[in-house]
């Protein structure tokens, strides 16, 4: 449902102003943008560029200054580590110090895709890049776009997720617009991710361990068919502990969360309507599932039938919350099983860990 046009009411999103001196160039999926867009890369710009499961703001990976303007557009932590896209098995030699059998394994399976490997990092790879770790976090995008600008540029690329820092990721070009009009060389437009959600990141804890640091599309049932064990990092679910130690830096800070303060609310229908009759306020929204909410009295959006297409939907609906002035949003827990726990994972940060069971 949409009640409103686009609304410019942050002032730090939604202008299509010039901002700070840089026209942010709209590509499109053709050659010529195409090879615009790698020779922008190659020179050291930086461009938002599609890939599988969100857009990300690409810089070459081994240009500390190109790297240090994606820090700058994004406003994020310099120890927050960022995630270097590869095309090809040669250039995983090139980035990674040592590629274990059991990552071979894994690239065979899952690669191209959304699976993001930790592994120790080549001196190739910059500080600025790593966040200051001896690690580096890689994965071979599956989006033909993304492997077009990484061939085409000669680089690595490094990419974060393309929204300014704690804001919900992007999945079009135009999310990726708003954030970072003004503040970047270009975006390219390869339509709206398939996946929606962030790759699936793990790190290798021995010859056939795999710990999931973020859970991603890439389930743990799937990693079970390459590893013979597989656990989850407890930071998924839960909230760190002050001076608690994180083996992911990204899982300590806000994130994902929309301006809208969030309630999500984990249990039965019944007990939600009750919840959101309740507590309601001036514009408060619930999200729900396909199907629902036709019996609350407040406007409501919906995010799908099933994880896939939670997962597909769950970032630009929490953007469109913000547009249609939302200021209370109480949304329906997804069931955390399959890609459900990405997206679960995803809205208990939204929400700042405010779950309420119904
Ligand atoms: O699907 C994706 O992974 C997207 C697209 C653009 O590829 N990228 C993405 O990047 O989500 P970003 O920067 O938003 O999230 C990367 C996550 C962060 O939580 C970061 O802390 C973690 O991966 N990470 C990166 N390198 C790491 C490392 N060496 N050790 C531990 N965690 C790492
Ligand atoms: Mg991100």
């Amino acid at each position: 449902m949409r009640l409103l046009p686009q609304t410019n009411w942050h002032g730090w999103q939604g202008s299509r102003k010039r901002r700070s001196g840089v026209e942010t160039k709209e590509l499109k999926d053709c050659a010529a943008d195409l090879w615009e867009a790698a020779r922008m890369l190659h020179d050291g710009q930086v461009v938002g560029i599609p890939t599988e499961t969100v857009y990300g703001l690409a810089a070459d990976a081994r240009n500390p200054q190109a790297v240090a303007q994606v820090f700058a557009a994004k406003g994020r932590p310099a120890d927050n580590p960022l995630i270097v896209h590869i095309a090809s098995m040669e250039q995983l030699t090139e980035i990674a110090a040592e590629v274990p059998p059991l990552a071979k394994r894994l690239a065979e399976q899952f690669w191209p895709g959304p699976l993001t490997m930790i592994l120790p990092k080549q001196a190739s790879i910059p500080e600025i890049t790593s966040g200051g770790l001896d690690t580096v976090g890689i994965r071979m995008p599956s989006h033909p776009v993304a492997r077009a600008l990484i061939r085409l540029s000669g680089v690595p690329i490094a990419a974060p997720s393309a929204n300014i820092s704690g804001y919900p990721s992007p999945t079009t070009a135009a999310h990726v617009m708003r954030d970072m009009q003004g503040k970047i060389a270009a975006v390219v437009d390869g339509g709206p991710c398939t996946v929606g959600v962030e790759s699936t990141v793990i790190s290798l804890e021995g010859a056939d361990s795999v710990r999931i640091l973020r859970p991603g599309y890439v389930t743990k049932e799937m990693l079970e068919s390459v590893a013979a064990h597989v656990s989850l990092d407890p930071a998924i679910l839960h909230q760190l502990k002050e001076g608690q130690t994180v083996r992911s830096p990204g899982m300590k800070y806000k994130h994902y969360s929309p301006r809208a303060h969030v309630i999500l609310a984990d249990g039965s229908w019944k007990g939600f309507a009750a919840l959101v009759e309740q507590r309601k306020t001036a514009h408060t929204y619930a999200l729900v599932f396909d199907g629902e909410g036709e019996t609350l009295s407040v406007p409501i959006l919906t995010y799908g039938k099933n994880d896939q297409e939670q997962a597909q939907q769950i970032f630009s609906k929490l953007r469109e919350l913000d547009d249609l002035g939302a200021q209370l949003v109480f949304v329906r827990a997804p069931s955390a099983d399959g890609v459900g726990l990405a997206v679960y994972n995803r809205l208990i940060r939204a929400a700042g860990f405010e779950v309420i069971q119904v």
